[in-house]
């Protein structure tokens, strides 16, 4: 008989905190975290590295065919055999990525990756349209969201870290500007599945926001889960 393979999305808007939870919660389970909107970053890199022009769909999906994006275990990310885990973080990237994911064909060519992953292992994917589009039959949909406010201060604090140089203040605007593309885009757009729990991580910690999507998937799957 077929191995069982578990899928649990969670999608939210840009810097919810989905990544680190996600990924939190896919080692809590022996899960494979898959994070989409690497994919989607990775891509608008390759976009620019070769000069093509972010916000043309005629000259972005010219790099569809041989497009191989790997995401390691270990959290790198490989596009076409180079590393491009840093280069996706910075805001040259950050602020053209919604372009890039507003694209039908590019969406559908990743989302066959993405699905091609979930059909190999259990996982937990976390992106934009996960519940309500790559797996709609998902055992568990999230849907995460914080203030415009919170979700600035992590992202900023985030990009200090990582020694990356921005303004709150940017920061913000990227943040309001992507939220806006990505929920207004004719296919897939960013919106909660009928069937997601809401989970507003405003005012949890990291621990708590875990534990948060831990009782969902529990309340959820009973006793299929000792987490
Ligand atoms: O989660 P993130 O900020 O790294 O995502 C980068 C961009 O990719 C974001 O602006 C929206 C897009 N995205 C998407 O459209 N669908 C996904 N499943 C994941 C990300």
């Amino acid at each position: 008989m077929e191995e069982k393979h578990f899928q649990i999305a969670i999608d939210g808007p840009a810097a919810a905190g989905k990544s680190t939870i996600a990924k939190r919660v896919a080692a809590k389970l022996g899960f494979t975290y898959v994070d989409t909107g690497a994919m989607y970053r990775a891509f608008t890199n390759a976009v620019i590295k070769r000069g093509l022009d972010p916000k043309s769909e005629a000259q972005a999906v010219t790099l569809i065919p041989g497009m191989d994006i790997d995401l390691l275990e270990d959290g790198r990310v490989i596009c076409n055999g180079e590393d491009v885990t840093k280069v996706i973080r910075e805001p040259l990237i950050s602020g053209n990525v919604s372009y890039i994911a507003a694209m039908k064909p590019i969406r559908l060519a990743l989302v066959d990756m993405q699905r091609a992953i979930a059909k190999k292992h259990s996982v937990v994917m976390d992106g934009r349209d996960i519940g309500t589009y790559v797996l709609p039959d998902a055992d568990v949909k999230i849907f995460q969201t914080a203030s415009v406010d919170t979700r600035a201060i992590r992202r900023y604090e985030e990009n200090l870290s990582k020694g990356i140089k921005t303004s709150l203040e940017d920061v913000k605007n990227d943040l309001r500007m992507r939220d806006y593309i990505d929920s207004h885009r004719d296919f897939a757009p960013l919106r909660p599945a009928s069937d997601s729990i809401m989970i507003d991580t405003s005012y949890l910690s990291i621990d708590q926001a875990v534990e948060a999507v831990l009782r969902s998937i529990r309340k959820k799957l009973g006793g299929n889960f000792q987490c």
